[in-house]
């Protein structure tokens, strides 16, 4: 039924292109009719739209004569041309009403937002109670919020409400991000104090100029090496500043038909602005926003979809409804990305690898709760990591921290004892050597050299 309902979707979208099933001589759509045994009846039917859609209607292959057929297969080969022509004309209805249907069908599809736990419901419709600065707080009052959530987003806006994060939920916070001290504090104060205070950065509301030079940042581009903390930072940055946290990752869109791409990525800025202060944070951006000049074989839907993307955010950007919205995007490839998509993001940070103090700053942080001898020496182990990332430095400590587990297992299989009252040992530096050798560095090849560094406020 889904898959149905998907390909119904789908046929929605070229209502005005695809010409009825039983234009068998069309371009896009085609009508094949296997002639089964002897009766001559036609077993599959094929709609190939553009080879994107495939529905068979009836497949099988017959014995001659059908001898062996079971009932139900027997039914479907006995199906006569007027059968058929019955079955295509049906069809062809539906796809005439398509959108009607395709919105009929969308009521009840998880992707209307309509899963969402009744708590996230309620949680929302207090933020947007709070954004239309309406009177009257109802706390006990779930049914009110709740109605506010039905009532102020329309259908793609509780799509995008499955991306929202809020930020009680977020579990990171900058005290658990170890070392990158400048980075942290150079991000608190860029990008964390204006969200906080927004009516330092509005200056004089009568004097326009004054309001240019204190501009709240709404574009901030976090690239470097993969588990260099890019998406801790921006989760971390949304705890601090107990913003709502959208989190879109690269399917976003991607379920998503063509025509729809309009609607959902406006949905995604205006539903921001409803429950702000909010993060759009971009994970993998280069995958939704890829270079247009780079790839000469890119299609041209692809470039019209960036194209809406783009326009989207401009139209967002220059609205004061846009203030307390940022747009926060992650790459490990900057130079996969549109040159005017970079220009949407002037505020740019190069998360590298951990240099040897924070290298040092993460492992303590990451073994804080184990038991670690002494002897361990935190810049032996720090001199010893060169090239890892915080991800890395974590993959390290899992593995250090199996090897006294582990012997605790073979005692146990061994001596046939219980283990209930033993704790593993304390990890050693041995410990360390050895997962060493089970985990590579991330960041061992010379990162991607920025295009424009004028752009770039710290690296
Ligand atoms: N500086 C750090 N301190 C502590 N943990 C880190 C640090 N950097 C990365 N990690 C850990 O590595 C994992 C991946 O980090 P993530 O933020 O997803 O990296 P990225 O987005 O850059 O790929 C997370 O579990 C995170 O806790
Ligand atoms: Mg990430």
């Amino acid at each position: 039924m889904n898959y149905l309902r998907d390909l119904w979707s789908s046929l929605s979208e070229q209502t005005s292109t695809t010409t009825t099933p039983s234009s068998s001589s069309s371009s896009d759509t085609s009508l094949n009719n296997n002639s089964t045994g002897s009766s001559g009846s036609p077993a599959g039917v094929l709609f190939n739209n553009n080879g994107n859609t495939e529905l068979i209607l009836a497949t099988g292959s017959s014995s001659s004569g059908g001898g062996g057929s079971s009932g139900l297969s027997r039914l479907i080969f006995s199906l006569s041309e007027t059968g058929l022509t019955l079955l295509l004309t049906f069809l062809s209805i539906k796809y005439l009403f398509m959108p009607l249907l395709s919105n009929l069908l969308n009521t009840n599809n998880k992707q209307t937002g309509t899963n969402l736990l009744p708590r996230k419901k309620r949680k929302i419709g207090e933020l947007i109670h709070k954004c239309l600065h309406l009177e009257n707080p109802r706390k006990d009052d779930d049914s009110y919020y709740i109605s506010l959530y039905e009532r102020y987003l329309n259908k793609y806006e509780k799509i995008v409400a499955d991306f929202l994060v809020l930020p009680e939920d977020l579990d990171n916070n900058f005290d658990d991000i170890g070392g990158m001290d400048k980075l942290k504090k150079e991000i608190y104060e860029s990008v964390c104090f204006p969200l906080k205070y927004p009516h330092i950065y509005e200056g004089n509301s009568s004097d326009s100029t004054s309001i240019k030079l204190r501009m709240l940042p709404k574009g901030v581009l976090f690239y470097g090496p993969p588990g260099t903390g890019k998406t801790s930072l921006a989760k971390a940055i949304a705890k601090e500043c107990n913003c709502a946290f959208l989190n879109v990752k690269r399917e976003f869109l991607s379920d998503f038909l063509y025509g729809e791409t309009e609607k959902l990525v406006g949905a995604l800025f205006s539903f921001a602005t409803k429950v702000k202060p909010c993060i759009i944070f971009i994970d993998e951006i280069e995958s939704l926003l890829p270079s247009r000049q780079a790839s000469y074989q890119m299609h041209e839907v692809s470039k019209a979809r960036i194209s809406i993307i783009l326009s989207a955010w401009d139209g967002f950007e220059t609205t004061s409804d846009g203030d307390q919205v940022m747009v926060i995007g992650a790459t490990n490839l900057r130079s996969q990305l549109d040159t005017a998509a970079l220009r949407r993001m002037p505020l740019q940070f190069k998360i590298d690898a951990p240099d040897r103090n924070s290298r040092i700053q993460i492992l303590k942080l990451l073994l804080k709760n184990e038991r670690v001898s002494p002897t361990v020496s935190f810049e032996k182990l720090a001199d010893a990591t060169q090239f890892f990332s915080g991800s890395d430095l974590t993959e390290l400590c899992k593995k250090a921290l199996s090897f006294p587990i582990k012997e605790l297992i073979d005692r146990e299989i061994k001596s046939k004892t219980s283990m209930a009252n033993i704790m593993p040992r304390e990890l050693m530096f041995d410990d360390f050597m050895k997962a060493r050798q089970f985990v590579n560095p991330s960041c061992l090849e010379e990162f991607e050299i920025p295009m424009d560094t004028d752009r770039i406020i710290v690296d």
